[in-house]
């Protein structure tokens, strides 16, 4: 059985790209792979949070990972702050990150961007990601397009300690998903949806009431041509809507194209929320049974225990590589 890592950041509500673009994938995957689902606090405090409001998002994250499907019987759940081995490997891979390298990272130029008071840790950000893929020995990585880059910089990492020291990591295998690997804004369809988008009519979140989903889809941009036709470059309105709608009902875009052939965007609007509030009704309605459950806590708990015990392995097997620490004579 092949291991898999993979995290979200708590830094907000989750939009369907997070959902269509990595959860829908681990609900899958859960069922033939040995899953490790982390909820990526460390990585959220790169930028400012407020602490209320982090432990609200944190417990949120966790409720819909779980009301999404994911199963804790199969999958490892946890928190990232829960396992200390995360910051420790974080570390060490800082050491072997260069300057350069994370200069080069465009998630890292677009959070800078403009800021005065931009943290260390943003900048550092991808080797404590690296850390927590290599951490588990994870085969296989289901990410949003938008991590690519990060991921490429993982498996250097992860060979170029190997090399350098001894052999502990397993390098990573990146896996995008056919369909949604990129979903866009609702307002300017040429930039990613983003939860840290500040205009709300941009992203659809995964606990948006029906008729606030229906509503941004009706105001979504599109163009003048009036023809449900996949086209990224002259109609990524339309396309991005086409991707939402394909993901969201499992018709290909060739079938969508047929079944909108004639029909206004109008039509077309209807047909996509109707598709996206079907998978995320069910999904909403378990999450708030969840949200104040004890069960949620017992989850977690277990899920920190199993984590520690495998990301322990590697630390140990990490530092005596890398000549840390003592052996005790
Ligand atoms: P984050 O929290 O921004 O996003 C979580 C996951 O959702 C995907 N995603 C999208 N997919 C399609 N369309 C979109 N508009 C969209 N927006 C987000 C992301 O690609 C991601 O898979 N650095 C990571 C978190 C992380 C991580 C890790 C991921 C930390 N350590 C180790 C994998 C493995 C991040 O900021 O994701």
């Amino acid at each position: 059985m092949k291991t898999i890592f993979s995290g979200i950041q708590p830094s907000g509500s989750l939009t369907i790209g997070n959902y269509v673009g990595a959860i829908r994938q681990f609900v899958e995957l859960q069922e033939t792979h040995n899953c490790f689902f982390c909820i990526v606090d460390e990585h959220a405090i790169t930028v400012p949070q407020d602490r209320l409001q982090l432990r609200k998002n944190i417990r949120s994250l966790a409720a819909l990972y779980l009301a999404a499907g994911i199963n804790p019987e199969k999958a490892t759940l946890f928190i990232q702050s829960e396992v200390p081995a995360h910051t420790q490997l974080g570390w060490m891979m800082q050491s072997i990150n260069y300057m350069g390298e994370l200069e080069r990272m465009t998630q890292f130029k677009d959070k800078s961007e403009g800021k005065d008071a931009v943290s260390a840790a943003l900048f550092t950000y991808p080797s404590l990601m690296a850390a927590d893929i290599l951490l588990y020995q994870a085969e296989i990585v289901p990410v949003g397009d938008d991590q690519k880059q990060h991921l490429e910089l993982t498996r250097d990492l992860a060979q170029r300690f190997n090399n350098r020291f001894l052999e502990v990591f397993t390098i990573p295998e990146i896996s995008i998903p056919k369909v949604g690997a990129r979903i866009m804004s609702l307002q300017e369809p040429t930039k990613k949806m983003s939860k840290s988008d500040e205009n709300i009519k941009a992203s659809i979140f995964m606990l948006d009431e029906p008729k606030q989903i229906e509503k941004k889809i009706k105001s979504a941009v599109t163009d003048s041509e009036g023809i449900v036709r996949y086209d990224k470059e002259n109609k990524p309105g339309v396309t991005n809507l086409l991707d939402i709608h394909s993901a969201f009902s499992g018709e290909t875009i060739a079938e969508l194209e047929a079944k909108y052939e004639g029909k206004g965007y109008g039509d077309f609007k209807q047909g996509v929320a109707d598709a996206v509030i079907s998978v995320l009704k069910p999904i909403q309605d378990r999450y708030y049974e969840i949200l104040d459950s004890n069960e949620l806590d017992e989850i977690l708990d277990e899920g920190a225990e199993k984590a520690s015990r495998t990301a322990n392995k590697t630390i140990q097997k990490a530092k005596k590589a890398m000549g840390l620490g003592r052996v005790r004579k």
